[in-house]
């Protein structure tokens, strides 16, 4: 099938990067996004490109270049479905928060919705392409759906889970390391590999049955926490035997068996990712019957939320067993540097942790607002509304956020942290200066040397 328009559903984190690329890189297709949410459509359409709704390095360049061109971002989902050819599935796959599966499974109700939707309004064939990311043997239930419309309206399906991390969003789709297509018809697979044909050489497109790709996914996300975690629990052993877990990372990762990524300790991993496809590989594993497997990926969560509790921990400990009335200053909210996404970060759960024992936080992150820290800790339900807004404040620079405090916690590893002028910080906290380095990213030595009292993970 010769593809000149594409509907991508979902305007998310995935659906806007990824679009973007395949608009800019193939001139003449032309590509919509559309979303329900007309708040993030307007934000998309926003004539200035800093008011995008997501950021990311070089998004907004490519957003410029290609938005009325052959990108259009829209809310008319009926229309943009029907007049296309390849429509991507892009939206939300969260854990289910209720009923059977709550909390371990993942939640395909907005998947279904988009499968009915198509099923609705196509009145020509359509390539179906799955962005999301879904459980192995979910693109059967879509086909399910799309086969039962009693239209001859022929749909092929295809499984193109995205690699993108956030921070790299545009890099990693520029270069990634590989495209994964799993399907059934070779001629619906064809039309997507030309798609990305356009810029990822041949070699680096990699096609398999629906089933791997699904799972592949899954499973990719998996060896990259269970990296973290391994690291991490590492770090607690170094903490008690003076090794230093930065050291034994580098010493490991120099095996070109083991290599160097995803080995950088830190106060945990967050990200929207990572503990739901984890969850949701438990959840399918159990239901085999698979408890052995389900056990294992388990211990990578488990261990990640040991880690976010026991920084919390030392810095209660530390500071003399109490925080109550004392300020603690946070630089970081978003769950990794280079974005405004918050989900699932460290932060939200040691601030939680630490507002339990009554501490004030000030927290200055230079990509994500007071409202949207505020709606991440009312999410939790451990306090009322007003008590979070009240204990917890956005500052609008970092020296404000840690002026008059007893602490530094660091929970987000942005450059410009290392900058800062720390001589300055050092005189205007209280004394002893404590900083708690949850991505080692200052030098001990410097900061010890400014007279801080400096602790990091697993030194
Ligand atoms: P997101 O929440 O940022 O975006 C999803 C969008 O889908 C939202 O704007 C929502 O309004 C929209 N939506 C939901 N139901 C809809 C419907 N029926 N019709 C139209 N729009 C609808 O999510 P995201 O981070 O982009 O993630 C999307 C998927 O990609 C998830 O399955 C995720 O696991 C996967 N993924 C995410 C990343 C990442 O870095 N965020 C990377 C790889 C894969
Ligand atoms: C991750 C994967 O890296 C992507 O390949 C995948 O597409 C994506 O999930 C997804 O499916 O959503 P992302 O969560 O955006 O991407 O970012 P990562 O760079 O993987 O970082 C995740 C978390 O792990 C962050 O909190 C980060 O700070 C932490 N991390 C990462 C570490 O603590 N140590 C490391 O060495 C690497």
């Amino acid at each position: 099938m010769k593809i000149t328009k594409i509907c991508c559903i979902g305007a998310g984190y995935v659906g806007g990067p990824t679009m973007a690329v395949i608009a800019n890189k193939n001139p003449h297709i032309k590509v919509t996004i559309v979303d329900i949410n007309q708040a993030r459509i307007d934000a998309w359409n926003d004539p200035d490109a800093s008011n995008l709704p997501i950021y990311e390095p070089g998004l907004a360049e490519i957003v410029e270049e290609t938005r009325g061109k052959n990108l259009f971002f829209s809310t008319e989902i009926d229309k943009a479905i029907d007049e296309s050819e390849m429509i991507f599935i892009s939206v939300n796959t969260p854990t289910k928060t209720y009923g059977k599966g709550k909390g371990m499974a993942a939640d395909l109700k907005y998947v279904e919705l988009c499968a009915r939707n198509i099923a609705d309004v196509a009145t020509t064939d359509k390539i179906i392409v799955e962005k999301s990311t879904l459980p192995v043997r979910t693109a059967q239930a879509i086909k399910s759906i799309l086969d039962n419309t009693g239209s001859d309206v022929k749909f092929d399906i295809l499984s193109n889970p995205e690699f993108l991390a956030e921070g790299t969003a545009i890099q990693d789709l520029l270069n990634p390391d590989r495209v994964l297509i799993g399907g059934e018809s070779e001629d619906a697979i064809e039309s997507l590999a030309s798609i990305y044909g356009s810029w990822v050489p041949e070699h680096q497109i990699l096609k398999t049955n629906v089933w791997s790709s699904e799972l592949s996914k899954l499973t990719a996300n998996a060896f990259l926490a269970q990296r973290i975690s391994s690291i991490n629990a590492i770090s607690e052993l170094c903490e008690k035997t003076e090794a230093n877990v930065d050291e034994v990372a580098k010493a490991i990762g120099m095996d070109s068996r083991i290599g160097p990524k995803f080995l950088k300790s830190s106060v945990g991993f967050g990200g929207s990712c990572f503990q739901k496809d984890i969850l949701n590989l438990v959840y399918i594993a159990r239901s085999y019957n698979l408890h052995a497997v389900a056990d294992y990926w388990e211990q990578v969560i488990i261990l990640n939320d040991h880690q976010k509790r026991r920084f919390a921990d030392h810095l209660i400990s530390t500071l003399y067993n109490t925080v109550s009335g004392k300020k603690i200053g946070f630089l970081g909210w978003a769950f990794k540097k280079d974005t405004n996404d918050t989900r699932e970060s460290a932060a939200i759960y040691v601030a939680d942790h630490l507002l339990n024992e009554q501490a004030n936080i000030a927290v200055y992150d230079p990509k994500v607002s007071n409202e949207k820290m505020q709606s991440d800790l009312n999410h939790l339900n451990t306090r009322t509304e007003e008590e979070n807004s009240k204990l917890v404040q956005a500052t609008k620079t970092p020296y404000e956020a840690l002026k008059g405090a007893h602490a530094v916690a660091i929970m987000t590893e942005w450059d410009e942290f290392k900058t800062y002028d720390w001589k300055k910080i050092y005189s205007e906290m209280k004394k002893p200066a404590f900083i708690f380095d949850g991505r080692n990213i200052l030098d001990k030595s410097e900061m010890e040397n400014m007279g801080f009292e400096y602790s990091s993970i697993g030194q």
